[in-house]
């Protein structure tokens, strides 16, 4: 067996699922999407480890804000986000250091067109 796997992930976010059931939607086209699901539906991310990153659903992360989500950037974990209803995805993307769409969709393109 062994004791290690490769990703793609260039970042790992974790998203708090409680906080995310407590809003129940607020993202996304219609506003009727979870943060988690929206962000990976924005960027175009493909699915599990195959994903230019990843954006996890975690269990309460002990802020518990009222009407915001919870959000922590794996690569800056010091500085935790609470996100509102309705955020620009493209701002948080960015605030998160998640890849851009191109990016995001086709990893190596950014290195490979550089
Ligand atoms: S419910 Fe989200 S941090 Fe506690």
């Amino acid at each position: 067996m062994k004791d290690h796997v490769r990703s793609n992930w260039h970042n790992a976010v974790l998203v708090c699922r409680k906080c995310s059931k407590k809003l129940d939607g607020g993202f996304g086209k219609d506003g009727e999407e979870r943060l988690a699901k929206a962000l990976r539906r924005h960027l175009s991310l493909k699915k599990g480890r195959k994903a230019a990153a990843g954006i996890i659903e975690a269990n309460c992360l002990g802020v518990c804000p009222r009407g915001a989500v919870t959000v922590v950037n794996g690569a800056a974990s010091r500085d935790w986000l609470l996100v509102r209803p309705g955020a620009d995805l493209d701002a948080l993307a960015a605030a998160l250091d998640l890849p851009a769409q191109a990016e995001a969709q086709n990893p190596g393109w950014l290195t490979q067109n550089a």
